[in-house]
């Protein structure tokens, strides 16, 4: 499986958004991941749709949208519209996950299901076979900056086992507490899309990119 680098712009200096998005482009990410957060499924509030249309105008990354929101299914339409290239959608956050992932799939967009740390990769299985991506979160949801949680890389290496298994071809995406000191641990348990807030934009956001994508061996 090819290896994505998925800065989260969470963790940005937005005084100067359009510079740090230039920096990672610069750096070789692949993405961009765009955490939107509604204060309702998680405690903290971040930015929506003003945001991404302007990302969408300017940068050339596919846009990698997680959806920390309740209740995805009313706003996959607004997304998609926007610009989301790929939509992450919490299983938790919905009663028709079946729903979501055929609205995502109707307009065109890679399907991303996500799992917060307390939930099984069991629940996952009736979703494997529609969807893109797989997103299973090594913190909690709602903030950057965390530490990452080494039982979650088990539920990694048990998902790549499953989807071997079926063999399927799912990308599977790991977001909270990445560094580059766990990166190889992550790869090896079987991710292979990777999202980095503080450690890419902690500081010198196209270095630390570069550092990120050689170590991955991003193509
Ligand atoms: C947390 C967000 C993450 C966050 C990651 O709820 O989903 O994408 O930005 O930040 P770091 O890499 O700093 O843990
Ligand atoms: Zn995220």
């Amino acid at each position: 499986m090819k290896n994505y680098l998925s800065p989260s712009i969470l963790a940005a200096d937005f005084w100067n958004l359009g510079e740090q998005v230039r920096a990672v482009e610069r750096g070789g990410a692949s993405y961009l991941h765009v955490d939107v957060m509604d204060g309702v499924f998680v405690p903290s509030i971040s930015f929506g749709i003003p945001i991404l249309e302007a990302l969408k105008r300017k940068t050339t990354l596919l846009l990698d949208v997680h959806l920390m929101i309740v209740q995805p299914e009313r706003y996959i339409e607004t997304f998609a519209s926007l610009g989301a290239d790929m939509i992450n959608f919490h299983l938790e956050a919905t009663e028709d996950p079946l729903g979501v992932i055929e609205k995502i799939r109707s307009l065109g967009k890679k399907v991303g299901i996500t799992i917060k740390p307390a939930t099984p990769v069991s629940a996952l299985e009736p979703f494997l076979n529609l969807v893109d991506m797989v997103l299973i979160m090594t913190v909690e949801p709602g903030f950057g900056g965390q530490s990452l949680m080494p039982d979650c890389v088990d539920k990694v290496r048990e998902l790549r086992k499953r989807v071997n298994e079926l063999g399927l071809e799912l990308d599977i995406e790991v977001d909270g507490g990445v560094k580059e000191s766990n990166l190889e641990m992550i790869l090896e348990a079987g991710a292979n899309v990777i999202v980095a807030g503080s450690a890419v934009f902690g500081s010198n956001p196209e270095e630390r990119t570069r550092l990120f994508v050689e170590k991955m061996h991003v193509e």
